[in-house]
This record gives C-alpha cells, sequence and structure tokens, in this order.
C-alpha cells in the first residue's frame, strides 16, 4: 500500500500548529536546541556562500531566523521567505523590517515565483512537515537559477546505538519544555515526526530524483540534525 501523504498530519493540521505555537517558538526552539539551533542555522545558509546582490528564498521560514542569517553573512542581498502559517509569519515580519526582504503566505508544494530566481534557497526544519516531500523538491529546483544551491538543514534519528541512547533518554523531556511553553502536543508531533523521517540515504535519492546535482548531507552535532545540499544543473 502507498502512504498517501509523507507526514503524520495533513497539511491543515500543520498548519494550524504552528499557528498555536508561534508566540513562544522561539523561546522553545533555543530551550529544546540547548542553543545549538543558531549555529545549526548559520552553517546551512553558509552552504549556498551567499552573496550581497544575490537572490535567496527560505522555504518554511516560520518566525524569520534564517532570514536574518542570510542577511548576516550577506548584507544586501534580496531574500524572500514562504510559510502557510500566518502567526508564524506575523512574528517574522516583526523581526524583519529590512529593505530587499518579502514574505508570503505560501506551501512549498506550490511556490508563487513564475520563474528561476534564486542563487540559492535555504529550508529550516520545515521539510520534516511537508506532505509531498518529492513535489516540493520538483519546486525547488524550477525556481533555482541554474547553478544554484539548495540546502535543506533536518533533525534526523541518529545512526550510532550509542548517541541513539542518549537522544531516547533526551526526547522525553522535548514534550514536557514544550509543553511549559504552552504546545505540549506540537512537540510530542516533533519527535514523533523526527522518528518518522527517512533515513538520510533516502532524502538524498529524493534529491537526485528530483533532478539535483553534486548532493551530499553533513551530519551535524552527532548526526541529531543534517545539512542535505544539492545543485541544480547548470544546463537544467
Ligand atoms: C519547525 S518550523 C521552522 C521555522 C524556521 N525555518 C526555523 O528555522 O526556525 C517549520 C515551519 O515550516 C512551515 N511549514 C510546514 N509545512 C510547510 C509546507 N508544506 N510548506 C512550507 N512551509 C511549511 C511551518 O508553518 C513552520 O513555520
Amino acid at each position: 500500500m502507498t502512504k498517501e501523504c509523507d507526514t503524520l498530519i495533513s497539511a491543515e493540521e500543520n498548519r494550524a500548529m504552528f499557528d498555536r505555537i508561534a508566540k513562544n517558538y522561539d523561546v522553545a526552539n533555543r530551550a529544546i536546541s540547548m542553543g545549538l539551533d543558531k549555529r545549526w542555522r548559520r552553517k546551512a545558509v553558509a552552504e549556498l556562500m551567499p552573496f550581497s546582490g544575490g537572490r535567496y528564498l527560505d522555504i518554511g521560514t516560520g518566525t524569520g531566523d534564517l532570514v536574518v542569517e542570510i542577511l548576516n553573512q550577506a548584507p544586501g542581498a534580496g531574500v524572500d521567505g514562504i510559510d502557510p502559517s500566518v502567526e508564524m509569519l506575523a512574528v517574522a515580519k516583526n523581526k524583519v523590517a529590512e529593505k530587499g526582504v518579502s514574505f508570503f503566505e505560501a506551501d512549498a508544494t506550490a511556490l508563487p515565483m513564475h520563474g528561476a530566481f534564486y542563487d540559492g534557497i535555504v529550508s529550516g526544519f520545515c521539510f520534516r512537515n511537508i506532505e509531498h516531500r518529492q513535489k516540493a523538491l520538483i519546486e525547488m529546483l524550477r525556481v533555482l537559477k541554474p547553478g544554484g544551491k539548495l540546502a535543506i538543514l533536518e533533525a534526523t534519528y541518529p545512526a550510532s546505538p550509542l548517541v541513539r541512547l542518549g537522544y531516547r533518554l533526551y526526547t522525553p523531556l522535548v514534550p514536557v519544555i514544550g509543553k511549559m511553553l504552552g504546545g505540549g502536543a506540537a512537540y510530542k508531533y516533533l519527535v514523533d515526526s523526527i522518528g518518522d523521517f527517512p533515513r538520510p540515504e533516502t532524502v538524498l535519492d529524493m534529491f537526485r530524483e528530483a533532478g539535483f546535482d553534486e548532493v551530499e548531507c553533513r551530519p551535524l552535532t552527532l548526526g541529531t540534525v543534517c545539512i542535505f545540499s544539492g545543485r541544480k544543473k547548470q544546463d537544467g
């Protein structure tokens, strides 16, 4: 039997969940990642080697932290962010008032851009939540310029048995921290969805199937997080 969608909950349930947790998302994120999330975002953006005057897209921008990081690394870049959650976007718009940044309410599987505009696309902790991930990868490839790069930062279930042990001891705390910040069920989903997410080799195969070249996976923090990257062919 083929799965009708890749995720544990529907796109609509996902949107409603992120609307609910938007206000406390940044605080919860920092607490759950023990402050490492900033470093992970810095590395994901660095994969794109962004430059001033370049044009970048953040998919599932949420509260806009990756947009901020792109502008830190490349002041003067043009950045767009898309997300289906209006409440997450409201926090992002409050945080980022820079010129050259636009936010759109949209889903990764139906990007509102009509051409191949972007030198780079980044996406952080969003891919896991997309109902039809292959469709989203094809959309990302479509809006990248030839030679442009995609970097997807995602939480992954660690491969090493020893790290898995530590991970299993830590993860029951995640919904507890989430509950203190008013989002218990969302943070239980976070843990469950990481367990359900395909292994890195499968994600890399999905990139290849979509048509990406130079496909790589870079594990961070003992493989609890990975940066998946790929490039659009020059003649793509
Ligand atoms: C865990 S948050 C990550 C936010 C931000 N990228 C970060 O690094 O903190 C996941 C975001 O992905 C968005 N999202 C979920 N499904 C999506 C989809 N199908 N297309 C685009 N964004 C989606 C959610 O609304 C949420 O804002």
